[in-house]
């Protein structure tokens, strides 16, 4: 049963997980835009993009452009990936206030998708961390492949939360738990928050759900019943990851509202604002929504025929 805390804090990931792994890739002027719209909605969290090698990902390009360009606004905070110092020095000059680094509790995805091993990638974000701290930069912390590895299959939860410890001891205001994959069950999401909140307080986790499986709703509801209240979702379900072949978008921001407000929690977004943010940028991808709520509300609008 959820208990207390009615309150559910969402960041919204969808113009940087969502749209770095589109094919089409958007010009910075309607990324601004998509993230404008998103805030309209009432979303106060939101990852704008990643200042990562454009080689790796060709669709985070022009990050610095996006953040420059973005409304200045009491209570939106605009966030960014950065995987090294160079990230870091990029994303404060385009005037980031917060970042994310991103680690992974899997040695070969780790591998794949930052070219290095945990350890590394640790060590490399306690520099990121000493220069964000000087500068008074909030940092985020992900963990990717929380319950399964896209090339390894089984992860242990113990791995995560080792990953999660280091993470958070080095000054990481959030864990985030990334289900890269979207194989993970909501037994395997319970086991996964009772081994991390062992280190890491529940305030601090978030959960970050790709929705392969189709599981994610259920994933989402059963780390609430955990006392989790922060999730990253991404408009129409845009999305996933580069290097996990095979992985669909992360949740669909309409669906987890769907869900909050039957549940009667709070979350100060507007669904019907959102429901409209998803046609746009589905209509700039040329795509499909991946969202279920938005695809039933848009076809009692008769705005949509459902499949
Ligand atoms: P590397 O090749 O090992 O890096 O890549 P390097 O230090 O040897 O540098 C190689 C080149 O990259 C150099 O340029 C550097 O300047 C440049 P060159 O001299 O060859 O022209 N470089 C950079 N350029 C721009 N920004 C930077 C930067 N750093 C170096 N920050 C690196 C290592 C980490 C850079 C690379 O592997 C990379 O960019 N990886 C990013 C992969 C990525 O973005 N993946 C998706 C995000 S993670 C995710 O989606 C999971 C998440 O959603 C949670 C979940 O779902 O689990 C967060
Ligand atoms: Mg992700």
């Amino acid at each position: 049963m959820i208990m207390a805390d009615n309150h559910v804090r969402l960041v919204e990931v969808g113009a940087r997980d969502g749209l770095q792994n589109e094919k089409r890739t958007l010009h910075p002027q309607i990324r601004v835009q998509l993230l404008e719209m998103l805030a309209d909605t009432g979303l106060r969290t939101l990852e704008a993009g990643a200042f990562v090698s454009p080689r790796w990902v060709p669709q985070m390009a022009g990050s610095d452009d996006v953040l420059k360009a973005l409304s200045v606004r009491p209570g939106v905070t605009w966030t960014a990936l950065v995987p090294n110092v160079k990230g870091l020095e990029a994303a404060m000059a385009a005037g980031c206030r917060e970042v994310a680094v991103f680690a992974a509790a899997s040695e070969a995805f780790s591998q794949k998708n930052i070219n290095c091993s945990i350890a590394q990638s640790l060590a490399r974000y306690q520099d990121v961390m000493v220069l964000a701290r000087d500068a008074g930069v909030r940092v985020r912390g992900y963990v990717s492949c929380v319950m399964g590895c896209p090339f390894t299959g089984y992860v242990k939860p113990e791995a995560v939360a080792a990953v999660s410890a280091s993470l958070f001891a080095m000054g990481c205001h959030e864990i985030s738990l990334g289900d890269t994959l979207g194989s993970g069950t909501p037994a395997a999401t319970k086991s996964l928050i009772d081994a991390c909140r062992q280190v890491v307080p529940v305030s601090a986790l978030a959960g970050h759900f790709h929705d392969t499986y189709g599981m994610a709703i259920a994933n989402i509801h059963a780390a609430l019943e955990a006392d989790v209240r922060i999730f990253d979702s991404s408009v129409a379900g845009l999305g996933g990851c580069p290097y996990s072949p095979g992985a669909t978008g992360n949740v669909a921001t309409e669906d987890v509202i769907y869900l909050l407000n039957g549940l009667g929690m709070t979350h100060g977004v507007d669904l019907d604002a959102l429901i409209d943010v998803g046609e746009f940028i589905n209509a700039q991808l040329g795509r499909e929504t991946a969202s279920r709520v938005s695809r039933a509300l848009l076809a009692k609008r008769g705005r949509l025929q459902p499949s």
